[in-house]
């Protein structure tokens, strides 16, 4: 399965699918990673892995050239699936209809909640004001210009403690990520062989 990564970041989930496909627990390639951001940390990991990488720049106010461009640029690399891990820019449909069924994101809120950024501060600042008591991970598909909201692949509750700071919280969240996002990878891996 060929997985092209999107990432404007720090790139830890990236590093989870590197890690995965390298030890052959989960039966794919990475075959490019995309950023937005030249100077993302993403580009460097895949960079230390001799994996292809390119960056695709574009204003902010013309979204849909940015989304025309960025699906060109990812379209020639044949993806079968297109991973969002962190790409901090809004898909149109002018790249979401050249990849239908093949774009998945992960959002750390579960489904439902939370939408949009921040959502582990706004997860817990809610707890720290008795308006939840835990919060959680998703991984859904991303079929349209809806906010993290799309079919869930899978999701996983994470807890909140009283004794937590939201450095505790973030940690406990990323760890998750990182297990969530390969668990939907190798259920998508067995769908794809099938
Ligand atoms: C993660 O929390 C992910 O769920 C969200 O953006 C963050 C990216 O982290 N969409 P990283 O760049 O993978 O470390």
């Amino acid at each position: 399965m060929r997985l092209v990564v999107l990432a404007s970041g720090n790139g830890s989930n990236l590093q989870a699918v590197i890690d995965a496909c390298q030890s052959g627990s989960l039966n794919a390639h990475i075959v490019a990673v995309v950023s937005d951001n030249d100077s993302a940390f993403a580009l460097h990991r895949a960079a230390q892995h001799n994996i292809d990488s390119r960056v695709v720049i574009g204003s902010r106010s013309n979204r849909a050239s940015f989304n025309t461009k960025l699906a060109t640029v990812v379209g020639e690399f044949q993806p079968d699936i297109v991973i969002l891990a962190g790409f901090m820019r809004l898909l149109t449909m002018d790249f979401l209809a050249h990849f239908p069924q093949r774009v998945i994101n992960i959002h750390p809120a579960l489904p439902g909640e939370l939408p949009g950024t921040n959502a582990i501060a706004r997860a817990f600042d809610e707890f720290a004001a008795g308006k939840r008591t835990h919060t959680g991970v998703m991984v859904h598909f991303v079929p349209d210009e809806g906010i993290d909201n799309g079919p869930v692949i899978t999701s996983a509750i994470v807890p909140i403690y009283p004794s937590d700071s939201l450095a505790d919280l973030q940690q406990r969240m990323h760890a998750t990520e990182h297990q969530l996002l390969i668990t939907a990878l190798t259920q998508l891996t067995k769908e794809h062989t099938s």
